[in-house]
């Protein structure tokens, strides 16, 4: 197979050349994804807000993360690169010489739990360890926190959207002991499953698993947790964990400990996600410090994407829907921000939300979206 130079970040990587010439890129005999840079920026970026010193990139591939960090991270002075690939991993090799970290790299040709179980003990963990598999995470959890240090972050991916997202409730059910919403806040509501499951999972080991930040697109959900060792921290991180309601008759939404089958509304049935997370999904200094990281680096985007992240937990675990709104009341559009400034004017809060294409996030209920919406269509005409 043959590999080409590709840089990314400040880093060069042999990547297969099928992969910045396909898209999407093949996933065999070697796989590595160009679009999926911001969600490795954003790793850097989040690392090197951290402080940190071992980084597991425990399902490396061709190594773009984990070579990325050992380049690019200040003071992270260890990166282990593990993958059942062996031309996947030889190629990291190669990128980790090519960019003079080799000194800092080790790479592992093994399977990701068989590994992580073997980094159990305490003085063997990492204070970073990230999961990046194709699909679901889910049976990579307990082994990845019990491999992470106490107070170490944890980062994992799931592409299994339509899963997590809605489209697939049974499995999602099944898979992650949590039902989603095929909504227009599905993004946000299958990364609060996700983070759900793995405060679950933590909890049984006495690990209390608490989220320093997440995003989002439409190929992949991507959570960070904090790792706190002890069985109060598990049962504090369990007090994060309840449910959402959702009304798809009157578009109200809730949130509790407790599950609401009706409407507080309009007193119809109520559609119910969980149990998922319904605490913060970000630890904000932290937050904050990698988009300052990701500046300085010269990573706009995942600046953007990390500044966007800011003061996200002031607001309800949902977001509402201009355009259905707009269809509810029969008007053709509303401009958002005529939207936003009604709802500023009436004493609210307000931001587009950062989990969704589109969606804004408010302190206001339903019935005063639905004012202001009515208030910017007729300033409109
Ligand atoms: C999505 S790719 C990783 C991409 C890489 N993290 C990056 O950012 O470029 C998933 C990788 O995980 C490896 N993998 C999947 N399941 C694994 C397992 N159980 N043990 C070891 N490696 C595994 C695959 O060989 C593949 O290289
Ligand atoms: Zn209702």
């Amino acid at each position: 197979m043959k590999f080409v130079r590709h840089v990314e970040g400040k880093t060069t990587l042999f990547v297969p050349q099928a992969s910045v010439t396909v898209d999407p890129p093949p996933t065999s005999p070697v796989f590595f994804n160009p679009a999926a840079a911001l969600n490795r920026d954003i790793t850097v970026a989040l690392a090197a807000a951290g402080g940190g010193r071992t980084f597991c990139d425990s399902m490396a591939g061709v190594g773009g993360r984990g070579v990325r960090v050992a380049k690019e991270v200040e003071g992270v002075s260890s990166v282990t690169l593990v993958d059942f690939n062996e031309p996947a991993l030889r190629a990291g090799e190669r990128s980790a010489r090519l960019n003079r970290v080799a000194g800092r790299c080790s790479f592992e040709l093994s399977e990701t739990n068989a590994f992580l179980a073997s980094r159990f003990g305490r003085d063997q963990r990492f204070d970073y360890v990230d999961v990046d598999p194709f699909g679901t995470p889910i049976r990579h959890i307990q082994a990845a926190l019990a491999a992470t240090s106490d107070g170490g972050v944890l980062s994992l991916t799931a592409t299994d959207t339509a899963v997590l997202c809605g489209v697939q409730e049974g499995t999602c059910r099944r898979r992650y002991g949590g039902s989603p919403l095929n909504n227009h806040f599905h993004h946000e509501t299958g990364i609060r499953v996700l983070l759900g499951a793995v405060a679950r999972l933590g909890a049984m080991l006495d690990i209390g698993a608490e989220p320093v930040a997440a995003h989002s697109t439409r190929h992949y959900l991507r959570v960070f947790v904090r790792v706190r060792a002890g069985a109060s921290r598990a049962d504090a991180a369990l007090k994060g964990v309840g449910s959402v309601s959702w009304c798809h008759h009157c578009g109200e939404a809730s949130s509790g400990v407790v599950p609401s089958p009706v409407c507080p509304r309009c007193g119809k049935k109520a559609k119910v996600a969980g149990p998922l997370w319904v605490g913060k999904v970000t630890e904000e200094e932290t937050v904050r410090a990698a988009a300052r990281a990701a500046q300085e680096k010269g990573l706009a985007r995942a600046a953007t994407m990390l500044g966007s992240l800011v003061g996200v937990d002031g607001f309800p675990p949902w977001s509402f829907s201009l355009e259905r709104v707009c269809s509810a009341l029969k008007v053709a559009s509303a401009p958002e921000d005529r939207v936003y400034r009604a709802l500023a004017q009436s004493g609210r809060r307000v931001a587009r939300t950062p989990f969704e294409k589109t969606g804004l996030k408010t302190d206001a209920g339903y019935a005063e979206v639905v004012e202001a919406v009515r208030t910017a269509a007729r300033s409109g005409i």
